[in-house]
């Protein structure tokens, strides 16, 4: 089958605003977004630079705004795609550096400021591991999922409007940490949470739910760390 995509192209040594070219690739059945990119860029024009590597909806970096939404380039079969030409750009809310790349220094820069790892002065019950339950594991299994694509974040009306607010991919994170029954964090992640710039830059608008590839419930995660927060201080 031929398809047209309607891709945006963007060279900064250009000196020219981006614009949208039209390309037209055959495909097989079943071939994805990022299938007609590597098409594209092996057939008709190679200076094309997109981001990928897994292929398989593993490693985030090819999300990219298709049709108007925030997706996995991998994991879009081109025949479910309704709207035609097929328009691909990158996500929003970044810098763009070159065509369908963005900068995501902030996206990094939010996450860290979560201090995404476990904290626990104290040395594990046992000589092994420190334990849990089925049942407090259940809390982490959902947020762990998160290949950390920013599709979420790119697509957070909040940060467009505040590129400090830490974004739903930050807050994911806060979430898988500040839930882990291991985890003694709280106290060096109340101040970055407890923020205008932090939780409370949430407005419930759940975009974010409606493009995580992996069904992150983040809108849901937000509001059980909005709870704690209130929690420890009231
Ligand atoms: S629910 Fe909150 S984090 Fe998610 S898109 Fe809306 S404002 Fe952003
Ligand atoms: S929460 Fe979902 S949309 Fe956000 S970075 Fe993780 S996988 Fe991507
Ligand atoms: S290339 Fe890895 S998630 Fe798409």
């Amino acid at each position: 089958m031929q398809y047209t995509l309607r891709v945006y192209r963007y060279d900064p040594e250009s000196g020219q605003p981006g614009r949208l070219v039209d390309y037209t690739v055959e495909l097989e059945k079943g071939a994805t977004v990022l299938d007609a990119l590597g098409e594209i860029k092996a057939h008709q024009d190679g200076s094309l630079v997109y981001r990928r590597s897994c292929r398989s909806g593993i490693c985030g970096s090819c999300a990219m705004k298709i049709n108007g939404f925030n997706r996995l380039a991998c994991e879009t079969q081109v025949e479910s795609l309704g709207r035609k030409p097929i328009h691909v750009e990158p996500l929003p809310g970044f810098k763009p550096i070159k065509d369908l790349v963005v900068d995501l220094e902030p996206f990094w820069n939010n996450l860290h400021r979560t201090l995404p790892w476990l904290i626990n002065p104290n040395p594990p019950p046992t000589d092994k591991e420190r334990p849990q339950s089925p049942e407090e594991f259940a809390w982490l299994e959902m947020p762990m999922t998160c290949i950390l694509c920013a599709s979420c974040t790119s697509s957070c009306p909040s940060f467009w409007a505040d590129r400090t607010y830490l974004g739903p991919a930050a807050l994911n994170k806060a979430f898988r940490y500040e839930f882990d029954t291991r985890d003694q964090g709280f106290g060096q992640r109340r101040d970055t949470l407890d923020n205008r710039h932090g939780l409370w830059r949430c407005h419930t608008i759940m975009n974010c739910n409606d493009c995580c590839p992996k069904h992150i419930r983040i809108t849901e995660e937000i509001s059980w760390l909005k709870r704690k927060v209130v929690e420890e201080k009231y």
